[in-house]
């Protein structure tokens, strides 16, 4: 996994059109401000994981981004189109945007297929054979073709959440956001998952990942954000957030992660240098 996902590194072009574009966005719930001017672009073909403590407002950010909450202030661009604006319906938001969250959030009475061609067939108007080819197709890619008739219940919580993102690719959306899909899975589950964002990150897909897996950040992602207390305070590629954090506020968060992930989070692998100092 390492090997194929560090291809993806540093191969993203600064020319990419922005698949997502946030400028200045502020949210509030009630009195409690939890994004305060946030800003960044998400190219296309980019993966960029966005790090930060409990309750940095990461989760509130994707959510903008899929316009499951209205925004206070700022604007939010999806491959140019304004979407924060209420122009778009939920089913232009669903064509260019699939979200996956930590609760895997299947149709529990529905067979594992049926979960995947319940949208094709009512948003994107697939007949109901073309629906079932294209469910199993992407069943296949993430390794449960054998599951098709299973209930959600009898399959492991590794086995929902891969249900789960086949279920979102099955509406063909050109961004990806994960918000920690891993965190709810006993730990020798993760991995299953971690392959196939991995593997979607090598075909290409566009994504944003919100975890708490640092190791998988730094493995996978071209980018990473680091939030605390409503704001993107550092932002950087792996080795130079992981390996030489600027700010002291980051470099605590990621000292505080070496208790889990060990002396080899910070480290660099040494193919790509980090000229900054930190
Ligand atoms: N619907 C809501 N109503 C009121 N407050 C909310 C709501 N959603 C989030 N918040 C608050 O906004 C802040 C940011 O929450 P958010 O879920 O975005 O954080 P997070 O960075 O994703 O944290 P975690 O790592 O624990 O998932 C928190 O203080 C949270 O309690
Ligand atoms: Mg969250």
């Amino acid at each position: 996994m390492a090997e194929s996902c560090s291809k993806a590194v540093g191969n993203i072009s600064s020319m990419n059109p922005p698949a997502a574009e946030v400028r200045n966005l502020y949210k509030s719930f009630g009195d409690l401000s939890v994004l305060k001017d946030v800003s960044f672009s998400l190219r296309e073909g980019e993966v960029v994981s966005v790090i930060g403590p409990s309750g940095s407002g990461k989760s509130t950010l994707a959510r903008c981004i899929c316009r499951l909450e209205e925004i206070n202030s700022g604007e939010i661009y999806l491959y140019g189109d304004r979407i924060d604006n209420g122009r778009h319906s939920n089913r232009d938001i669903a064509h260019l945007v699939g979200m996956i969250f930590q609760q895997f959030n299947l149709f529990p009475h529905l067979s594992v297929l049926e979960n995947l061609v319940l949208s094709p067939i009512r948003i994107l108007g697939l007949s109901r054979k073309d629906a079932e080819e294209k469910g199993v197709a992407l069943l296949r890619r993430v390794g449960l073709e054998e599951k098709r008739n299973s209930r959600p219940r009898e399959l492991s919580g590794g086995q929902c959440q891969r249900v789960a993102i086949a279920r979102a690719l099955s509406m063909n959306p050109k961004i990806m956001l994960f918000d920690e899909p891993t965190s709810a899975l006993d730990p020798e589950l993760v991995g299953e998952v971690l392959d196939v964002i991995a593997d979607l990150a090598d075909s290409g897909m566009t994504m944003m990942i919100i975890t708490h897996e640092m190791m998988f950040a730094k493995e996978v992602s071209n980018r990473v954000l680091f939030m605390d207390e409503g704001k993107i305070v550092e932002e950087g590629t792996p080795v130079e957030i992981f390996s030489c954090p600027r700010l002291p506020r980051t470099q605590l968060f990621l000292q505080r992660m070496l208790v889990h992930f060990g002396r080899e989070l910070t480290e660099a692998d040494g193919k790509e240098g980090c000229d900054r100092v930190p």
